[in-house]
């Protein structure tokens, strides 16, 4: 989504916002511009790269900036539909992430005022509004302005008359400000700004905030002037470079154990997750994400309703949010029901509005996320930070496994806690977790065996991933990294769903990626493969090591490290992903950041 960044203080302004606006960039976008304090206002805005703009950026000395990366939603990427968006005089310009959804009938009674406009955003009523109601207070103008706009909105102005100040709004989008001595930040992401600073502020939903280099001033909607609290982040390793690695999604999926390992750390100190407080009789479980954290709840599904009998749902976000309320078993609401969220960014709006639709029908609610601070873990009643560091690359991949893990410890827990684990069983399933991260070096370490499986792949019209029980979810993650980062199109099914229609599709140009483990639906698994070798697909099969049928039914075939089936999802997983990397690799396309997706969508 989109990335937001200002600066007012006692040094120069330009490259300290495009030094913090290109920590953003893994988000995603396909523009960018900035907005300095001179004698006047000067905007410069280009479609493309950050570095495109920069190209046209005269040097400044403004001690004054906002800028921005934009991920479009309305309106193509272009240089005028580019942020920041200014009124006709340009006294005002205005930065904002999120959609106005009644931009339309207020840009209609504008022009009808007689105001021009020059782009197709949405966001470009916002300084002609800010404009109209300014009668010389920044915040009283902007605070007027909102009365008229309905949407998800960050936004941040700056205003000719006020040479260093910065004013700024949230609504359901990220708005942090960051304090300095003597220089202040506001930013859409902390990533932004922790290279300056780590004393942070987290205004709440439509309190508007003025930034000066030496004040911050918060007020309520009705502009009753507010306390804030001033938090203190851990400062994330820099993560700017890639560490020898030609993208960051192949050093992220190379960072794995670590992250597996790190994450361990805080999960398996005694009784690790007593802070939630998890110690009710659970009628039913709704794991509710989007994308790949989804996968990681259907998998989660399956260790938890195996280890504790509690039914567990599994639910996109956006659909979670307008569906019926929570039901207990039987449609009786037997006891409190427990909703875990999941979300690498903490941001995503969609999951956002399921935690709260969840609180708001009494349930119960936890957050499995990345990053300690982010939307998510200041609205739910209870957190599991998962440690894998700053992912950047767009596609999820050690967030994925460390979501996995998550989930497995606390499917232990909730079984340890009902009584049906006991504690030896509770340490033998820590010490199988525990050997995950030298599982993954073993794939890892045979990345080449992977790489040389690419030439299968790159000119399918279509592949299909398939698996069954606990490893279904990891066909479904599978198609959607070769994808997100390919382009190719990709399906994940259950394996026992090919022959209810998706068979007709199969053929020579359409390989099958099939995952096998000696679980409970293994003999089915090897049904399935001689059916779709029946259709001329080319099968590529995943198995575990030593296995003596896949060899002979499979095209090419991949054993993955002795392992546990329940277990298998962690390597299979890294299977998938470096896969994907290399497939897209050879295509060329851009992997870290992907044509249209973005690393955290906070839009809706
Ligand atoms: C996964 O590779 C994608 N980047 C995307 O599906 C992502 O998982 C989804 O947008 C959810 O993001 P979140 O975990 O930050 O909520």
């Amino acid at each position: 989504m989109c990335g937001i960044v200002g600066y007012t203080g006692n040094k120069q302004a330009q490259d300290i916002v495009l030094d913090s606006l290109k920590k953003l960039e893994y988000r995603g976008y396909d523009s960018s511009g900035i907005a300095l304090k001179e004698d006047k206002l000067v905007i410069c805005k280009k479609e493309g790269p950050i570095s495109n703009m920069e190209e046209i950026l005269p040097k400044s000395n403004s001690s004054l900036a906002i800028a921005h990366t934009r991920w479009a939603t309305h309106g193509v990427p272009s240089d005028a539909n580019a942020h920041p968006h200014a009124d006709a005089d340009n006294s005002v310009a205005v930065v904002h992430n999120g959609t106005i959804d009644n931009y339309l009938d207020i840009r209609e009674n504008l022009e009808e005022e007689g105001y021009k406009f020059v782009s197709e955003s949405d966001s470009e009523i916002l300084p002609i509004l800010i404009s109209k109601y300014y009668a010389g207070d920044l915040v009283e103008a902007l605070h007027n302005s909102l009365s008229d706009i309905q949407g998800i909105f960050t936004i941040a102005v700056i205003h000719e008359n006020h040479p260093d100040e910065i004013v700024a709004v949230r609504h359901e989008t990220p708005l942090i400000i960051g304090l300095g001595n003597s220089e202040n930040f506001v930013a859409s992401d902390i990533y932004a700004v922790l290279k300056y600073t780590q004393q942070i502020i987290y205004p709440d939903d439509n309190q508007i905030v003025r930034v000066t280099p030496e004040s911050i001033d918060l007020f309520d909607s009705s502009l009753k002037p507010l306390e804030y609290v001033v938090e203190t982040v851990e400062k994330y390793t820099e993560v700017a470079e890639k560490g020898g690695y030609e993208h960051f999604m192949l050093k992220e999926i190379f960072e794995q154990p670590k992250a597996l390992q790190d994450s361990q750390t805080e999960l398996f100190i005694d009784n690790p997750l007593e802070g939630l407080s998890l110690n009710w009789k659970i009628g039913s479980i709704s794991i509710v994400a989007c994308g790949t954290s989804y996968h990681a709840g259907l998998v989660g599904k399956y260790v938890i309703e195996q280890l504790t009998a509690i039914p567990v749902s599994v639910d996109y976000s956006s659909e979670f949010r307008y569906a019926a309320p929570v039901q207990g078993v039987g449609g009786i609401l037997s006891s409190r029901p427990l909703v875990v969220l999941i979300s690498q960014s903490g941001e995503t709006a969609d999951t956002l509005a399921a935690a709260r639709a969840a609180k708001q029908q009494g349930c119960y609610t936890i957050a499995v996320c990345n990053v300690p601070g982010s939307r998510i873990t200041r609205e739910v009643d209870g957190v599991i930070i998962t440690k894998s560091g700053q992912e950047i690359g767009v596609a999820a991949t050690k967030t994925f496994l460390t979501q996995m893990q998550a989930l497995y410890v606390l499917g232990t827990h909730l079984a340890f806690n009902s009584g049906s684990l006991d504690h030896p069983q509770l340490k033998l399933w820590e010490s199988e977790i525990r050997k995950l991260p030298s599982k993954i070096t073993q794939v890892l370490n045979s990345s080449e065996g992977i790489k040389s499986l690419v030439p299968n792949f790159v000119n399918a019209k279509s592949v299909f991933f398939v698996g069954r029980n606990i490893n279904y979810p990891l066909a479904l993650e599978g198609a959607l990294k070769l994808k997100e980062i390919s382009y190719i199109h990709a399906e994940g099914y259950p394996a026992g769903e090919l022959k209810h229609g998706p068979l007709a599709l199969l053929g020579e140009d359409t390989p099958i990626i099939a995952v096998a483990m000696q679980d409970h639906t293994y003999s089915k698994l090897l049904s399935n493969i001689e059916e779709m070798s029946a259709r001329k697909a080319p099968v590529i099969t995943l198995c575990q090591k030593g296995d003596q049928h896949v060899p002979k039914i499979s095209d090419k075939y991949f054993e993955i490290p002795e392992i546990d089936p329940v277990l298998s999802p962690f390597p299979v997983a890294v299977f998938m992903q470096l896969l994907s990397y290399y497939i897209a690799h050879e295509l060329g396309t851009d992997i870290d950041k992907p044509r249209n997706l973005a690393k955290s969508v906070t839009v809706e």
